[in-house]
């Protein structure tokens, strides 16, 4: 499995656990990463003095590489920026915004940048801006997705066919199958969510994991769109936006139905009835809450057996 991401990274293996707001603090992502991966810690639902504390924790708990997840649209994004730079880290994944302002700032700070797109034309973007990994991420992926519904079999081979830097993919891989796949359609590597908010170093509520894996298919919906299309758990909350958005309600309406900090009531705190439950389509296939050293034995193991079967 080394190749141009394990080299880029320095890593064992080609996987990497997405920045994930309410499961990726240090616990899990010091977890992937001593387990031959990239762990990322979502800094999207931290507060700058918490962000700074987790990536503390992580150099403690690891003497691996690992990196931080920036979804762009942070409020206090400059700061942020000045603490990862400032704090030394080596490894940012940015996501929901134009990679074209902080690709260079990072740079200069001698950080390696992967951004996360939805598309082909944001794959271009990215090339314009320099970054030195993209992640292309399909519809079925959790928490915040493409307006455009292009699934990962769809969208992989479109983006390698743009840019022909390294590529990750992203969205529906939960099996060493997955990633096998995922490198036929030309992608150098993966990054996984669900599988891993749904691990046992996950900071996810215990509730919202049991409720996850014990998931049917077709147990969440994309929704949203005219705030940020999500994927959301079908639960009480989800029923209020579906049926708010089949008569066309508007976007403040919507944002009223969420409430406030909507995704830590449900993923942090637990309220699984009336809280956003951000996961992907593949936790259907999730049946267990394992440990993550569990988890990437499986996915390198399965990867293997699967390499071997198809020749
Ligand atoms: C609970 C949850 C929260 C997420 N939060 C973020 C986030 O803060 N930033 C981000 O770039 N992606 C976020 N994602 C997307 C993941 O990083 C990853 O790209 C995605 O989950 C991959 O698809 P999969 O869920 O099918 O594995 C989130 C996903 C989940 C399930």
């Amino acid at each position: 499995m080394n190749n141009r991401i394990t080299q880029l990274f320095g890593i064992k293996y080609p996987i990497i656990q997405g920045g994930m707001v309410w499961c990726s603090g240090w616990r899990l992502a010091s977890a992937v990463s001593n387990a031959g991966g990239l762990g990322l810690l979502g800094a999207g639902s931290m507060h700058p003095e918490m962000l700074v504390e987790h990536i503390r924790k992580m150099k403690g708990a690891t003497d691996k590489p690992w990196g931080v997840n920036v979804p762009l649209m942070y409020p206090e994004i400059d700061r942020l920026m000045q603490i990862i730079t400032g704090e030394g880290v080596k490894i940012v994944f940015t996501s929901a915004g134009s990679p074209k302002k902080y690709t260079p700032v990072l740079h200069d700070a001698g950080i390696k940048v992967a951004h996360v797109v939805s598309g082909s034309r944001f794959a271009l973007k990215c090339l314009e801006a320099g970054v030195d990994a993209v992640v292309a991420e399909g519809f079925e992926a959790g928490g915040h997705n493409g307006r455009e519904e292009t699934t990962t079999f769809t969208l992989i081979p479109q983006v390698r066919r743009s840019v022909s830097i390294p590529l990750i993919a992203a969205g529906g891989i939960v099996s060493g199958s997955g990633i096998l796949a995922a490198e036929a359609l030309g992608a150098d590597g993966v990054q996984i969510g669900t599988l891993f908010a749904l691990s046992r170093e996950s900071s996810a509520s215990s509730e919202f994991k049991q409720r996850c894996v014990a998931m049917d298919e077709g147990g969440t919906m994309l929704c949203l769109k005219k705030l940020s299309p999500t994927r959301l758990v079908k639960n009480s909350l989800y029923e209020r936006i579906a049926e708010a958005e089949a008569r066309g309600a508007s976007a403040d309406e919507l944002r009223d139905i969420l409430g406030r900090a909507a995704s830590k009531r449900g993923i942090f705190e637990g309220d699984i009835v009336n809280g956003e439950l951000e996961i992907g389509q593949a936790a259907s296939y999730i049946k267990d809450v394992l440990p993550v050293s569990e988890i990437m034995d499986t996915l390198v193991a399965e990867y293997e057996e699967c390499k071997a079967r198809i020749g």
